[in-house]
């Protein structure tokens, strides 16, 4: 079986969540922290009982029994990061976003498509249960054509975003917490992008011009200079439809990852309550909120494929849907959390499984490529008064992405 030695790259909040998980991984062979901050770091170690610690990145990508990466760095500093490591001969994962500028983008995916290596984006959406669910349903034609999509990510920074911004950018963590909201679309976008296959072809954005007292979103204090706490994009789809984004950070609102989607044939559209399917006939609509509920899966406790099949000692695995395709993870992963609506255990087996058979993830470059850029420009269309702006676009993947998803 292949054994892998990964290093986990940024010890912070996020990464706790994955540590476990890529530790407890049965194609893992050994794991290694780093961060830059010596205390953070010696910490970690304690905590996981982890024996190998290396300070850098920099560092990391020198040593050549490294196999692959886990990027849990702060959100601005992926792109370059990844492309280092992919140079190094790296494997890589990716916390979201991809990127933030155009540029860097482009030089991933074609650092990505020159070392022939494996990179994937963690995009939690990706295996939210209305997503799988949307997927599986497009797949089989229900749906018919997209007509149109809307997807939000809802998070108002008082609801933890001051010391999500503190702890990632320290002394200077105003000059980065006011980051314009769509430089980070993927949560939204993904969850259109991922069921359809279309991409976004242009784009026309309105900002929401900021006039809170703590100023982050003054001119001169952040970085971009940016104003937009709120941004909402409406976007032209390469199949002929459309969808409408919103990057929300200042609003009276609990907080909401979610989107609908209208078909030719069929509809979804989730609400707060729950979701629903919907056709033509009224007295058919389907009330999905059970169906999507993350309350646990009964798995059978039964060995396959070297791999194992998930069981809690309850019989149930925690935090999935009926969505998941439990069946498919290892053993190990039994009565460990995968937070995320179940969406971190998928994305690191997505991830191992890749690298171990050398294959494309789902979530590979080139898709984390249309997830993020249409955010970039959009963003570029809100500072020209909603001007309609053309999205580049870096092209399909090589070949087709592997698909572990299917339910048994
Ligand atoms: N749903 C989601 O997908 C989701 C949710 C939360 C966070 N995230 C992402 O996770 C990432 C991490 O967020 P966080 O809140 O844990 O950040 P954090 O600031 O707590 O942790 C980042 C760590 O990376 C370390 N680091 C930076 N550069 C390094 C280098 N070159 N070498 C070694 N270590 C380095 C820093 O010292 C820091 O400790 C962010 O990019 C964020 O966007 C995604």
């Amino acid at each position: 079986m292949t054994q892998l030695r990964i290093a986990i790259v940024g010890c912070g909040s996020f990464a706790q969540s994955f540590i476990r998980l890529f530790q407890l991984h049965p194609y893992v062979d050994d794991i290694v922290l780093s961060d830059l901050d010596a205390d953070k770091l010696a910490d970690n170690a304690d905590r996981w009982d982890v024996s190998t610690t290396i300070r850098s990145l920099d560092d990391i990508c020198t040593d050549s029994s490294i196999d692959a990466v886990a990027l849990f760095t702060q959100n601005w500093m992926h792109a370059p990061q990844a492309v280092q490591a992919l140079n190094a001969g790296k494997h890589v994962y990716s916390a979201v976003p991809t990127g933030i500028d155009v540029d860097e983008i482009r030089a991933l995916v074609d650092t990505v498509q020159r070392t022939g290596l494996v990179y994937m984006l963690g995009e939690t959406s990706y295996y939210y249960p209305g997503v799988i669910y949307c997927r599986r349903r497009f797949r089989a034609g229900d749906f018919g054509r997209v007509i149109y999509g809307e997807a939000e990510y809802i998070h108002d920074f008082d609801h933890g975003l001051y010391d999500v911004y503190r702890w990632r950018g320290g002394d200077a963590w105003r000059s980065v917490a006011g980051a314009p909201p769509m430089h980070y679309p993927t949560h939204s976008t993904s969850e259109i992008l991922s069921v359809s296959g279309a991409h976004m072809t242009h784009v026309s954005c309105q900002g929401f011009v900021d006039d809170h007292e703590d100023g982050l979103f003054e001119a001169g204090v952040n970085r971009w200079d940016n104003s937009f706490s709120n941004q909402t994009g409406l976007f032209r789809l390469s199949d002929g439809g459309s969808c409408r984004i919103n990057e929300f950070r200042r609003v009276g609102h609990p907080g909401a990852v979610r989107f609908s989607l209208y078909g030719t044939q069929a509809s979804y559209e989730q609400h707060v309550a729950g979701a629903s399917w919907l056709t033509r006939d009224r007295q058919a609509t389907e009330d999905l909120t059970d169906a999507l509920a993350c309350t646990g899966v009964p798995v059978a406790a039964t060995e396959a494929d070297g791999m194992g099949r998930v069981t809690a000692s309850d019989g149930t695995h925690e935090g999935m849907s009926a969505q998941h395709a439990v069946h498919r993870l290892p053993l190990s992963y039994a009565d460990l959390k995968s937070g995320h609506a179940g969406s971190h255990a998928f994305l690191v087996d997505d991830f191992i499984r890749c690298v171990a058979d050398n294959r494309l993830p789902p979530n590979h470059a080139w898709a984390a490529a249309r997830y993020t850029i249409p955010g970039l420009i959009a963003h570029e269309s809100s500072c020209s008064e909603g001007q309609l702006l053309q999205i580049p676009d870096l092209g399909d993947a090589p070949s087709d992405p592997v698909e572990f998803e299917a339910r048994p």
